[in-house]
C-alpha cells in the first residue's frame, strides 16, 4: 500500500500519457483542458488503493480510474452549463473558455472516452465494470435532475436532498472504490461494504462541498463563492436554516432563494449570515462529522487489516477538513 500522494502522481503520469493531441481540435482541446485543469484526483486515488486494500496490483486499476475520472471530469463540464459557473478549479469552465455547444459536444465524447477505457478489462471483469458504471451514470444523471428541479420548488425536504446528494455525487465515489475492489476479485460482500463506505463518505463529501461554495476562501477555493446562492439551491444549509429560523425570517429567506439577481453581492452576504445565525452553518459540519463516522462504522464488514482501515480513516478525516 501507498499513500494518497503517491496513487495521484501514478494517475497523473497515466493520464499525461492518455491525453494526446487529436483532430478536430475544438472537440479534443477543451477535454485535455478540464483533465489537466488539477483537481484533487479523489476518485482514481480512490480506485487504486481500493484495488491494493484487496491485494491486488494498483497499475491494473489504472484504467478504470482514469474512466472514472474523465466521467467525474464530463459531469463538471456539463454540470457547470446548467449552473452558469464561470470558474472551475481557479480557471474558466469549459463553456466560458469555449462555448455552450462546445462544452455539450466535448462532455459527450468524454462519456464515450470512460466507456472505452473498460475495453481492456477481459470479459467478467469488463462486464462487471460496465454494469456498475451504466447504473451509478444513470444514478447521477437523476440526481443532477433532481438538484435542478429543487432550484424553483420551495418545499425540499432533507431527506429529498439527502437523496439528491447521494445520486449526483455519493454513488460515484462508491462505484470508484467499488471498481478497484472488482478488478482485485474482491468477495461480493467486500465489493458491497467499500461501496457503502464510498458512498457515505461521498454524502460527507458533497455537504462539505456545498458548505464551501458559501464559506470557502474566494482565493484558494477555484468556483465562484456563493454561486449555490445565486442559483438557489436548496443545500443542507438553506433546508437547516429554514427550519430554525422565526417566522419573519424564514420568509426573508425563503422570498431571496425565488429571485434571479443581476448583482448578487447584497444576496450572498444575507443569506451567509442567515446561515450562520441560524446555526445551519454548525449544524452542517456536524453532519458531516456524523456521515464520515457513519462511513467509518462500516469498515468494521471489511476483511483487511487494521493498518488499512487506518488508511481508509485517514482519507475520510483528511477529506473533512479539506478547504478545496
Ligand atoms: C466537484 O468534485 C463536484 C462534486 C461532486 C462536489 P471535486 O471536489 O472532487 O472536484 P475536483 O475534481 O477536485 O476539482
Ligand atoms: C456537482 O454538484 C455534482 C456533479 C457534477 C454530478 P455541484 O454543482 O455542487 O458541484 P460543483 O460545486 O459545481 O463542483
Ligand atoms: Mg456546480
Ligand atoms: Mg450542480
Ligand atoms: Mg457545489
Amino acid at each position: 500500500m501507498q499513500h494518497t500522494k503517491e496513487y495521484q502522481t501514478f494517475f497523473i503520469e497515466y493520464l499525461e500519457d492518455y491525453s494526446k493531441e487529436r483532430e478536430p481540435k475544438n472537440l479534443y482541446e477543451p477535454i485535455n483542458y478540464i483533465l489537466k485543469l488539477g483537481g484533487k484526483r479523489l476518485r482514481p486515488v480512490l480506485t487504486l488503493m481500493t484495488a491494493e486494500l484487496f491485494n491486488c496490483n494498483y497499475k491494473k486499476a489504472l484504467d478504470a480510474a482514469l474512466s472514472i475520472e474523465i466521467f467525474h471530469n464530463f459531469s463538471l463540464v456539463h454540470d457547470d452549463i446548467m449552473d452558469g459557473a464561470p470558474l472551475r478549479r481557479g480557471k474558466e469552465t469549459v463553456h466560458k473558455k469555449w462555448d455552450v455547444n462546445t462544452g455539450i459536444l466535448s462532455g459527450d465524447a468524454m462519456l464515450i472516452m470512460a466507456y472505452q477505457l473498460f475495453e481492456s478489462y477481459e470479459p467478467n471483469t469488463f462486464q462487471a465494470l460496465a454494469k456498475l458504471f451504466s447504473k451509478t451514470a444513470l444514478e447521477v444523471c437523476e440526481g443532477q435532475q433532481y438538484d435542478v428541479d429543487f432550484e424553483t420548488r420551495d418545499d425540499v425536504t432533507i431527506p429529498e436532498y439527502l437523496k439528491m446528494i447521494e445520486y449526483k455525487t455519493a454513488v460515484l465515489v462508491g462505484a470508484a472504490m467499488k471498481m478497484g475492489a472488482i478488478i482485485a476479485g474482491a468477495s461480493n460482500k467486500d465489493q458491497n461494504s467499500v461501496y457503502e463506505f464510498g458512498k457515505l463518505l461521498g454524502i460527507a463529501f458533497q455537504l462539505q462541498d456545498d458548505y464551501l461554495d458559501a464559506f470557502g476562501n474566494p482565493e484558494t477555493f477555484g468556483k465562484q463563492v456563493g454561486g449555490d446562492i445565486i442559483e438557489n439551491k436548496k443545500t443542507y444549509l438553506y433546508l437547516k436554516a429554514i427550519q430554525s429560523l422565526t417566522a419573519v425570517e424564514k420568509t426573508q429567506l425563503e422570498q431571496l432563494f425565488t429571485v434571479n439577481l443581476e448583482d448578487n453581492t447584497e444576496k450572498i452576504e444575507t443569506v451567509k449570515a442567515a446561515f450562520i445565525n441560524s446555526g445551519s452553518a454548525e449544524a452542517t459540519q456536524n453532519e458531516i462529522k456524523n456521515y464520515t463516522k457513519q462511513a467509518f462504522s462500516v469498515l468494521d464488514k471489511l476483511s483487511i487489516s487494521e493498518e488499512k482501515k487506518t488508511l481508509l480513516k485517514q482519507f475520510g478525516n483528511a477529506l473533512m477538513t479539506r478547504k478545496v
